[in-house]
């Protein structure tokens, strides 16, 4: 008997086959849901009325002027809602408000024959309202006590005790600024009643079961009345996890009433106003060390920004008081979290769901007071490193395969060649005043499940036709991650044909239901266990009909190449077609629905308490940075990162995921610097920084100059498809490496033993005031000949320039 994590002799997955729409990607032939409008007819453009305040109660809403304005057929609001006004399953978002939560929500929407005629008619909607305090901040937040949902704390021994034992006691407050998931594809739906009477929604969704089930009660109808359609994402990135649920449905709310097809899609500045980031996350801390710089004690509270409702932020929350820990042995813990209510978008989801967050606000700790212990950040960590499988996280899983971290971490190390080149940087600082360079390695441990355990389950559907083709349907949805072409690769390896036999349908609710969004890094886990039970079970029949002409029992027979040949048999291998053509005249089912759930996850939400993680994501970085200590702009020299992906699923895919949560996770930690604002003046609460001209988002021009990307070697996971392990999220993690380089060069510009405080984003202008904290330690007079100036600076610019 094969199991989950057997390859067999001549397996697809593994290879390294392209993104299956790499080249439709690159030349635009790739349609997403808009690039249905062309080929809608009759089709009605939505609008949203959008109000201008933080917070405020809606007094009047007047849309008969919408009426006069030629094009518009129709105005929705809240009167028009047959079910329920509600857009979130947690049933604290109405899709139509009456009173505004924050700056930008739309009231209600309108729709016109064209974009301009419904955006025309909104203009001309008129809406009273009552503006009432609003709190934009998380330290507004707290000072009025405004929190919703849960606030757990996760705990471990005896954290007083331990804090009293240390010798080195230190504390702090600090924000980590969130993040916009920035999808290039903005939300987006075109929904339609078909001529069965079903109401069918085309999303951009990475949850259509739940796109589904919102669409669903909105409309006052059952689930089977309604399918969702995810065609495929231009990126969803944690943002169209529950934040499509609403547009999709105005759309079906739209088409519903008015009997034509209707498309909601939102322009950037619209997707930025109204849509949920990364939250930012408050966190006081205290940590005691030991002389030797083992970390003894933590105590922490985290207070996420929740936004206007809760959306995602309880799982989020738990995510980050869940890796709190990251790679360290923390014997005495408290972790408490709690989710502020501010007048701002309602936060979501964010490759690595909160786990980031927990995750950086240890790691800020080991590298600001690793100076002021003697130690480098890479002792530190070391040192703090979980040393056996036996020990146990915080909340109580033992820590499986923790050496491969071990193993991880001395191979990059060596093969990043740190130590010698920390020689040569020490030598480069030495003589270079105003700039200087430092190289840090930080590592990554990060949980594989829903923390829900219900959650952990995925279906799918897999055809095969009597001229031998397949059709894979599954529950995932493919947002430019792979899942797609790694479930072909999965299917062609269990019916052991070429990937070319084999093609994917999009991801529909009437296809496979009851399904988990595609997320926290679950999508190949969850949906290649499904497609590979559906195509066991149709190889398993074919087997017998196989076994049959070759003269073997059925377990003796394989499929490989595109045939079946039996072990040991003398007869030809029958080629698939012809088996398959057999086999339907034998009348023996050539389909199967698939199912998989991962087995021994426990968690108690009460105690937060249990195993919430099938296995745990291992990896490290090491980066070198380059710090001008007159801007504090830096250039990123070179990274290097060995990760752990299992045996991978399908190589080039997981490599293009690693760098890519690399470069998103050092755009969150270093350039993407968001801002609200937070004054009185009649724009309080509005996000700033809403469009590409003043959101920074890392592209070509900041990926690392030499990126050596490895994959760990001999890494089969068992139990879980074909040996591999999840790939979106846990690399996002790795640039705290890059935080760490840039921290260390701000230091290198103070004494030795300098520790700096590093805002989050650490933006050059954060890098800035770094370097001059570091500067405002040397002794006066070497302080006053290094800060620049004016005339310092000119007198530094080569002649001839
Ligand atoms: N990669 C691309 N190109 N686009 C995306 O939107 N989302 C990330 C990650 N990688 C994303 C991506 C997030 S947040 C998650 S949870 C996973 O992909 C989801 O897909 P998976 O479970 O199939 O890895
Ligand atoms: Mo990813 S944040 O779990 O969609």
């Amino acid at each position: 008997m094969s199991t989950l994590s057997d390859r067999p002799a001549n397996p697809v997955v593994g290879e390294a086959v392209p993104h299956g729409d790499a080249v439709d990607h690159v030349t635009g032939a790739a349609l997403y849901t808009d690039d249905l409008v062309g080929r809608t007819k009759d089709l009605l453009h939505a609008y949203p009325v959008s109000v201008p305040h933080a917070h405020a109660l809606v007094t009047r809403l007047d849309t008969a002027p919408a009426y006069d304005v030629p094009g518009v057929v129709r105005v929705l609001t809240v009167d028009d809602v047959p079910g329920v006004n509600d857009s979130n399953i947690n049933h604290d978002e109405p899709l139509f408000p009456t009173e505004i939560m924050f700056y930008g929500h739309p009231v209600c929407w309108v729709l016109g024959e064209t974009l301009e005629a419904a955006r025309l008619g909104a203009a001309a909607v008129e809406v009273d309202c009552e503006e009432l305090p609003s709190i934009v901040t998380i330290p507004e937040a707290i000072a009025a006590e405004s929190f919703q949902g849960r606030a757990p704390t996760v705990s471990r021994g005896d954290v007083d005790a331990g804090m009293a034992a240390a010798t080195h006691v230190f504390s702090g407050t600090w924000e980590a600024s969130g993040q916009e998931q920035f999808y290039l594809e903005t939300q987006a739906s075109i929904a339609y009643v078909d001529e069965s009477g079903q109401v069918f929604i085309h999303s951009s969704t990475q949850n259509p079961s739940e796109t589904q089930e919102i669409a669903a009660h909105v409309l006052d109808l059952s689930s089977s009345e309604v399918t969702v359609q995810c065609l495929r994402m231009g990126g969803g990135f944690g943002g169209k996890e529950t934040q499509a649920n609403g547009y999709a449905a105005i759309a079906a709310l739209g088409a519903k009433l008015t009997g034509r097809p209707v498309r909601v899609r939102l322009n950037r500045n619209q997707d930025i106003q109204f849509t949920g980031k990364r939250p930012d996350f408050l966190s006081t801390w205290q940590a005691g060390f030991d002389d030797d710089g083992h970390l003894l004690a933590l105590k922490v509270v985290l207070t996420a920004d929740g936004g206007w409702s809760l959306d995602l932020c309880q799982p989020v929350l738990s995510r980050a008081l869940c890796h709190i820990d990251n790679a360290y042995w923390i014997p005495n813990i408290q972790a408490h979290g709690r989710i502020a209510k501010t007048n701002r978008t309602s936060h979501t989801a964010f490759r690595g769901f909160g786990g980031p967050q927990g995750m950086l606000v240890t790691e800020n700790i080991l590298g600001t007071v690793a100076p002021q212990l003697g130690l480098t950040g890479e002792e530190i960590r070391q040192r703090n490193f979980y040393r056996s499988a036996d020990q146990t996280t915080p909340y109580g899983q033992r820590v499986r395969q923790i050496e491969r971290l071990h193993q991880i971490w001395d191979e990059l190390l060596t093969g990043s060649d740190f130590a010698q080149r920390q020689q040569e940087i020490e030598r480069f600082n030495a003589t270079h005043d105003d700039t200087k360079r430092a190289i840090a390695a930080t590592p990554v441990k990060f949980g594989i499940s829903f923390n829900k355990s219900s959650m952990n389950q995925g279906g799918a559907l897999v055809l095969v036709y009597k001229d031998g083709s397949v059709l894979v349907n599954h529950g995932g949805t493919e947002m430019g991650q792979g899942l797609h072409t790694k479930m072909l690769q999965v299917a062609a390896t269990a019916l052991g044909l070429p990937l070319s036999k084999v093609r994917l349908a999009p991801t529909r609710t009437d296809k496979v239901p009851n399904t988990s969004a595609t997320s926290a890094s679950t999508g190949a886990d969850l949906n290649g266990g499904a497609v590979k039970h559906a195509c066991d079970q149709i190889r398993d029949r074919l087997a017998v009909v196989a076994g049959g002409f070759l003269g073997v029992p059925p377990a003796d027979v394989r499929f490989a190449d595109g045939t079946a040949y039996g072990l040991n048999s003398e007869r030809e291998p029958i080629p698939w077609e012809e088996l398959v053509r057999t086999a339907y005249l034998q009348r023996i089912q050539l389909h199967a629905a698939g199912y998989y759930r991962t087995e021994g996850l426990e968690w108690n939400e009460e105690t937060y308490q249990g195993s919430p993680f099938k296995y745990f994501s291992y990896g490290a970085a090491v980066a070198e940075v380059e710090v001008d200590g007159f801007t504090g702009a830096y250039r990123n020299r070179r990274v290097d990162i060995v990760h752990d992906v299992g045996d991978s699923l399908s190589p080039l895919i997981d490599i293009g995921q690693i760098e890519g949560a690399f470069v998103q996770g050092a755009g969150w930690l270093t350039l993407e610097d968001q801002r609200w604002d937070a004054g009185d003046g009649p724009t309080r609460g509005r996000f700033s920084t809403q469009a590409a001209s003043t959101y920074k988002l890392p592209s070509f021009s900041e990926m690392p100059e030499v990126f050596n990307v490895t994959m760990f070697k001999n890494a089969t996971e068992e139990g879980a498809i074909y040996g591999s392990k999840a790939v979106g999220e846990p690399p996002l993690m790795l640039p705290f490496s890059v935080r760490e380089a840039l921290r260390k060069a701000a230091n290198a510009f103070g004494p030795a033993g300098t520790s700096v405080h590093l805002a989050s984003p650490a933006t050059p202008e954060a890098v800035f005031w770094a370097i001059e904290a570091a500067r405002a330690e040397l002794p006066n007079d070497v302080a006053a000949q290094q800060i620049p100036n004016a005339a310092d600076a000119e007198q530094r610019v080569p002649s001839g320039v």
